[in-house]
């Protein structure tokens, strides 16, 4: 039984990323052809964009695991790669391993049009993903996700079938694409916020006090604001900035400096976020501030190029604290999102 994690495709940041973390982790995990590894190798196909390794090889090196899981879209922890002559047989063997109210996707790697016919002959449901912001009838939603065993596979050639009956993420590869709100939104950047809220354990809810760094527009205060959220903004920016539709609806808005803590304006909050443009080191150092304060938090870690081994190595003493997640989603560019939701 193997464990594997996928990365997005045609990314040269993302890739460039994972090889640091390869290249840079304490026991190097080596690289060799996926489908003709020994069972108990770690390998990673750069072609498909999959690193399958044993679970108990790792088990040394969580957290350059834990690093790696940051920039993997989506992943699985017991998968197989099984010989399979025909689309019929596949299905045979998937259906004999079905777990209850199993749901499966194909994942769009390797013989992407085998895999949407297979997919066809396995459908019994059709997967719908939220429109917006995980509300409270939204979260029922969520809720019931749960009981679904959301599979996949992959044909990695015409007659191995890599597969699982859980995947990591509810959205196939983690492409959470919403119906886009092209009117109310004052900036793009909601949809970050949008993607968080359904793949959080937690979220800001209604009459939550909320502080909104590096805010202007106001994007994410746009979305704190319609989830019924009390507002206060802060950016080094003038006031101006601030998208007037927003303005009107927050508590206040401040002008500062949002990495020193001690010009925030009065507390307490219920969470902070962060969407500032700033340098890694100074985002990490905020998120090990708020850390140690036990202060909920969302913050988004911009970098310019590939992560410093310093920045990564503070990150994975981070995630250390199992109140913290990082993940870079797939409204992200070249940054990442990290978040602790339980004080
Ligand atoms: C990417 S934009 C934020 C977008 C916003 N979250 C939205 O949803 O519309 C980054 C913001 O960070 C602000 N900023 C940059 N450095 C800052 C600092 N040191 N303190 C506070 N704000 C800062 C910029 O003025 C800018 O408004």
């Amino acid at each position: 039984m193997n464990s594997f994690l996928l990365f997005r495709a045609e990314d040269l940041w993302g890739q460039s990323c994972v090889s640091r973390i390869l290249d840079t982790s304490v026991v190097p995990f080596s690289r060799t052809d996926l489908l003709n590894s020994p069972e108990s190798e770690t390998v990673f196909d750069s072609k498909l964009q999959i690193l399958k390794f044993d679970p108990r090889c790792v088990s040394a090196n969580a957290s350059t695991l834990r690093l790696l899981e940051i920039w993997a879209d989506d992943g699985a922890e017991c998968g197989q790669v099984s010989s399979v002559g025909s689309i019929g047989e596949a299905r045979n063997l998937l259906s004999q391993h079905e777990e209850p109210a199993q749901i499966w996707r194909a994942i769009p790697r390797g013989r992407i049009r085998r895999g949407a016919l297979l997919e066809e002959q396995l459908r019994r449901k059709k997967w719908k993903l939220p429109l917006g912001w995980a509300s409270a009838a939204n979260l029922q939603i969520k809720q019931s996700w749960q009981k679904y065993a959301c599979g996949g596979f992959i044909w990695l050639d015409s007659d191995q079938l890599l597969w699982a009956t859980r995947f990591r993420e509810i959205a196939p590869e983690g492409q959470w694409c919403f119906i886009e709100d092209r009117k109310n939104p004052p900036s793009r950047a909601y949809l970050k916020l949008w993607e968080w809220s359904w793949r959080s354990a937690f979220q800001p809810l209604a009459g939550e006090r909320v502080l909104d760094l590096g805010a202007s527009p106001g994007g994410w205060t746009w979305v704190l604001l319609e989830a019924g959220c009390r507002v206060v903004t802060l950016d080094r920016s003038s006031l101006d900035e601030l998208d007037p539709r927003v303005r009107s609806r927050i508590e206040s808005a401040h002008q500062g400096d949002a990495f020193d803590l001690t010009s925030w304006p009065i507390g307490p909050w219920d969470w902070v976020t962060c969407d500032v443009i700033a340098s890694p080191q100074r985002s990490l150092q905020l998120i090990e501030a708020l850390r140690q304060r036990d202060q909920r938090f969302v913050i988004t870690v911009k970098f310019k190029g590939v992560p410093e081994t310093e920045d990564l190595r503070l990150l994975s003493r981070q995630l250390d604290d199992r109140r913290v997640t990082a993940r870079r989603l797939w409204h992200n560019k070249h940054e990442i999102t990290v978040w602790m939701d339980r004080p």
